[in-house]
């Protein structure tokens, strides 16, 4: 079964929204297996957001994550990457479609509520960075054949 990472971002803890995300994620039936809130530092946001140093906006995305804690999530599902991206929407909030959760909650690009790994290997590599051995979880699931086919469909 696939996992991905999730971040619930500064602006989703000050807007005391954390719940509503969190509920959205899981009544789709995503599984939670790791949860923990984090003050996220330069280190970890350099690493994390490499691939836009050259971006303008860098700096302000990077202050905007450490000015609070965030709530990192690894969720697990069938295709949980694609799922996750799809009930999240796009980056920016004023373009995100209604429904998704950017679409219902942000009017931005930078605070857009939710960080979601864009592929199985970048969630590999982010759920990495956000956990340790042993804060991931592996616990029966009795609804599974409530929630997919035999199949896995
Ligand atoms: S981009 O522009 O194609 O790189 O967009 P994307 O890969 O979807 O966005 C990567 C992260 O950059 C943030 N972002 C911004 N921050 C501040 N200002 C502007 N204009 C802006 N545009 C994009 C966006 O929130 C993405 O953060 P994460 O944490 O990856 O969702």
């Amino acid at each position: 079964m696939e996992k991905t990472l999730i971040l619930l971002k500064p602006c989703t803890v000050q807007r005391r929204l954390i719940g509503e995300v969190i509920n959205r994620i899981e009544r789709k039936g995503l599984r939670i297996v790791g949860l923990k809130m984090m003050q996220l530092d330069d280190a970890i946001l350099n690493e994390h957001y490499a691939h836009l140093t050259e971006r303008p906006f860098f700096p302000w995305l990077v202050s905007s994550m450490k000015s609070a804690p965030v709530v990192a999530m690894c969720v697990e599902g069938n295709s949980a990457v694609t799922v996750v991206r799809n009930i999240v929407g796009a980056t920016n909030g004023r373009k995100a479609a209604p429904g998704t959760i950017r679409g219902d909650y942000s009017m931005s690009g930078q605070e857009n509520i939710i960080h979601a790994s864009d592929s199985i290997e970048s969630a590999e590599i982010e759920m990495k960075r956000f956990f340790r051995e042993g804060e991931i979880f592996e616990y029966p699931d009795p609804l599974h054949d409530f929630m997919y086919a035999p199949d896995g469909d």
